[in-house]
C-alpha cells in the first residue's frame, strides 16, 4: 500500500507545534553537541533547546548537572548562552546565587526577616543530562517517564561503533536560521529521491540510483547508505535518529547536526564539526565549503516547500516505495507521539 504523508496543516498548525514541544521534544533525549568544554567542576555550556533555557555544569564531584537557566526569583538568567567556567551561579538580573548543584545559597539583599524565605524550596529546576561518547544530551522529561539515554539510543548505539568519537575536537559551530517547519528538513534529510535535482555537485559523486535509506523501527533511527560513482570504498556512516539528531561519522571526523523548532514556520539548523587533532586548515574549509553547499541547496528547497504547504493547494501527498520509506516511518513516529489514537488506525 502506498503511504500518504501527514496532512499540510501539520506544518502551519501552532497547536500541533505546541503538542511536539510537549509530546516530542518534552519527552526526548536532546542532542546539544559535544562535551569538549565540560572538563574541570565549574565548567559550564548554556543553550537554548526548543525554547528551554538549558544550563549543564560539572559540579565539585566531577559530575554533570543539568538546569534550567531560570532563575527562581524573576526568571533571570544565571548564566549568558555558550560556554565557561563558574564557581558558582549568580544571576545576572539581581544577583541570587546557586551553587553547582542548583540549591539557592543567598538571595542578594532581600530583606526578609529570618527563616521567612525558605532557601530550600528554591533550588533551581532540574534537566537531565547525560554523557554519550563525546555527545551531551539532556531531556527536560515533562511527562517523567523518560528512560535512561542508552536504553533510549538502543541499536543506534552499536551502529556508531568503530569510530573514534571521544578523539576528535570540536573545530567549528554554525547555525543556520531556516524559514520551514523543523518536519519539513526532516523530511528532506529522510531522502535520496531529491539528490539528482536538488544537489548536482553530489549527484557527480554518488549513484543515486543505489541510494538506500535503511529504517529501525524499533528504536526510530535511520541510515543513508550512497555508493560513490567511482567505485571508491565510502569510509563514512551517516545515521540519523529520532526526533532531530544527524550523525555524519567519518575515520577522522565527525558532524553532529541538529534542527529545532522556533515556530511552525521556522526552525534552526545546528552544526557541531569535530576533527581528529592536526587538521589543515585547507581541509577543514573544504569539508565546511562542501558542507555548506549541500545545506544551502537543502535550505533553498526545504523554504520554498515550506510556501508550498502553507498555500492552501495542497493537503496530503503520497511517498515513494522506493526511496521515502523513512519519510513514513518518520511520519508514523510524529503522529504517534502527537495523536496515539489516529496513529493505530
Ligand atoms: S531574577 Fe534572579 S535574582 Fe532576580
Ligand atoms: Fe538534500
Amino acid at each position: 500500500m502506498i503511504a500518504s504523508t501527514l496532512p499540510a496543516s501539520w506544518y502551519v498548525d501552532p497547536g500541533i507545534a505546541a503538542a511536539e514541544r510537549r509530546d516530542v521534544f518534552g519527552r526526548e533525549w536532546l542532542c546539544i553537541g559535544r562535551d569538549d568544554a565540560l572538563r574541570r567542576p565549574g565548567d559550564y555550556v548554556a543553550t537554548d533547546v526548543c525554547g528551554w533555557q538549558v544550563l549543564v555544569v560539572v559540579d565539585g564531584d566531577g559530575r554533570l548537572r543539568g538546569h534550567h537557566n531560570v532563575c527562581r526569583h524573576r526568571a533571570g538568567p544565571l548564566v549568558a548562552a555558550g560556554c565557561g567556567s563558574a564557581r558558582s551561579l549568580v544571576c545576572r538580573y539581581h544577583g541570587w546565587a546557586y551553587g553547582l548543584d542548583g540549591a539557592l545559597r543567598s538571595a542578594r539583599d532581600f530583606g526578609a526577616a529570618d527563616g521567612e524565605l525558605d532557601l530550600d524550596a528554591l533550588s533551581l529546576h532540574p534537566v537531565r543530562v547525560e554523557r554519550w561518547r563525546s555527545l551531551l544530551f539532556v531531556n527536560v522529561d515533562l511527562h517523567g517517564d523518560a528512560p535512561p539515554l542508552l536504553d533510549a539510543l538502543g541499536t543506534f548505539a552499536d551502529a556508531c561503533q568503530g569510530f573514534p568519537m571521544e578523539s576528535l575536537q570540536t573545530v567549528a559551530e554554525l547555525e543556520h536560521p531556516l524559514a520551514c517547519n523543523w518536519k519539513t528538513y526532516a523530511d528532506n534529510y529522510h531522502e535520496g529521491y531529491h539528490v539528482p535535482l536538488v544537489h548536482p555537485g553530489l549527484n557527480k559523486e554518488i549513484d543515486a540510483r543505489r541510494y538506500e535509506v535503511t529504517v529501525d523501527e524499533a528504536h526510530r533511527w535511520v541510515r543513508h547508505d550512497a555508493p560513490a560513482r567511482d567505485g571508491a570504498v565510502n569510509e563514512g556512516r551517516w545515521l540519523w535518529r529520532w526526533p532531530n539528531l544527524a550523525l555524519n561519522l567519518y575515520p577522522s571526523a565527525m558532524n553532529v547536526e541538529r534542527y529545532e523548532p522556533l515556530d511552525p514556520g521556522r526552525c534552526r539548523l545546528r552544526y557541531t564539526y569535530a576533527a581528529a587533532p592536526g587538521i589543515g586548515e585547507d581541509e577543514l574549509a573544504a569539508v565546511l565549503r562542501v558542507s555548506g553547499e549541500i545545506t544551502a541547496e537543502d535550505v533553498a528547497i526545504c523554504e520554498a516547500v515550506q510556501r508550498g504547504l502553507a498555500s492552501g493547494a495542497y493537503d496530503v501527498g503520497v511517498l515513494s516505495p522506493r526511496h521515502e520509506g523513512a519519510v513514513a516511518a518518520f511520519h508514523r513516529w510524529v503522529r504517534f507521539a502527537v495523536d496515539p489514537a489516529s496513529a493505530r488506525l
